[in-house]
């Protein structure tokens, strides 16, 4: 996809939609962004170059701008909430992406001239290693089987035979992209390592879900990023991808990092709470598929962690 192309990107004033953004404005693209601006949005984020902002909710929108691709990264995205309350789940995560289906089915495009013939865009899904649900061992690959555990992952795998069916059934080209935990500058405060991190800073304990023995796998925003720029670009259609890193820990052994990190005592610092209802064991994903593409991890996450703390503590973030 040359570069002087219009992205639709959802949710970029989010954590990993606003790192797409900055690279895509970088690197030469448009970009139209539509976040309503939940919670999680970081509103006072300022993009320079090509860049507008429509706020909108992706499940109310009824026509889209002209674009080459969208980029759906727009989602309820926290394991908690959706415990204690789905309904906005399934809103975003479910009928957002089926919304967003519809108006390019029906080329429900703004501004759009008679004589302009239609170019059917680019879906890209932004998904995630739990809608395979856990695995003890091994790495789940591409066409396996989905067995979400909870309303979260659930809504996602919905979101992506949503995405399979209008792909076959109306020729919208597609990729689906399933990632592990990111991390990196700007995550909301809810998520593990910024909580960990403000909470040492701040003199508060950091709460454990059960004995801090599930294990994840930890990608660098910025890699993940990269890696679905690296899918785009390569022109493929109609596949999904694997985005995942080389460091697999428990999340014990994450916050034991930012511990020593800031020289605080595991112990001392944390406290454990009860563990998640339907609690995954461990999340892996195989990227063969990706690394054909000739994508690597270029960050690490001990080197990344004490950047991270840095940006804190000169309240950066
Ligand atoms: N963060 C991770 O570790 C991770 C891992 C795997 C997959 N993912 C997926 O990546 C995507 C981005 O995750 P994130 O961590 O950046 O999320 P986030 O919660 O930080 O940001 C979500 C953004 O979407 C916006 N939004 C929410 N509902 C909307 C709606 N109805 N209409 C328009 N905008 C809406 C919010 O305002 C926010 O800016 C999500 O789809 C998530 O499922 C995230």
């Amino acid at each position: 996809m040359s570069r002087n192309k219009t992205f639709i990107v959802t949710g970029g004033l989010g954590f990993i939609g606003s790192h797409f953004i900055e690279k895509a404005l970088d690197a030469g693209y448009t970009i139209i962004n539509i976040d309503n601006e939940t919670y999680a949005a970081n509103k006072d984020l300022k993009f320079s170059g090509n860049y507008s902002h429509i706020k909108e909710d992706i499940s109310k929108i009824v026509d889209l701008p002209h674009c080459h691709a969208i980029i759906n990264f727009a989602a309820e995205s926290h394991v908690d909430n959706s415990i204690e309350d789905s309904f906005n789940f399934i809103r975003t995560n479910v009928l957002g992406v089926y919304n967003l289906l519809e108006i390019i089915k029906n080329k429900n495009i703004k501004n759009a001239i008679a004589a302009w013939e239609y170019e059917c865009p680019l879906f890209v899904q932004i998904s995630t290693d739990e809608v395979f649900g856990d695995i003890e061992e091994g790495f789940f690959r591409e066409t396996d089987r989905h067995v979400p555990s909870n309303p979260y992952s659930a809504t996602k795998s919905s979101a992506e035979q949503l995405v399979t069916a209008w792909g076959r059934t109306y020729k919208i080209p597609y990729i689906i992209t399933r990632t592990t935990n990111n991390y990196g500058q700007r995550q909301h405060s809810e998520k593990l390592i910024p909580k960990s991190i403000t909470s040492i800073l701040n003199g508060e304990k950091i709460p454990i879900h059960g004995n801090g023995t599930h294990i994840r796998n930890w990608i660098h925003v910025e890699d993940n990023v990269d890696a679905i720029f690296k899918i785009i670009e390569s022109g493929i259609k109609n596949e999904s991808y694997h985005i995942s890193s080389s460091e697999e820990f428990s999340v014990k052994e994450a916050v034991e990092i930012i511990c020593k990190n800031t020289n605080s005592d595991y112990e001392n610092v944390t406290s454990n709470v009860m563990d998640r209802s339907g609690a995954d064991i461990r999340y892996a994903l195989d990227n063969t598929k990706l690394s054909k593409l000739g994508w690597k991890q270029k960050r690490f996450f001990e080197t990344e962690i004490q950047k991270i703390i840095e940006d804190y503590r000169s309240k950066k973030l």
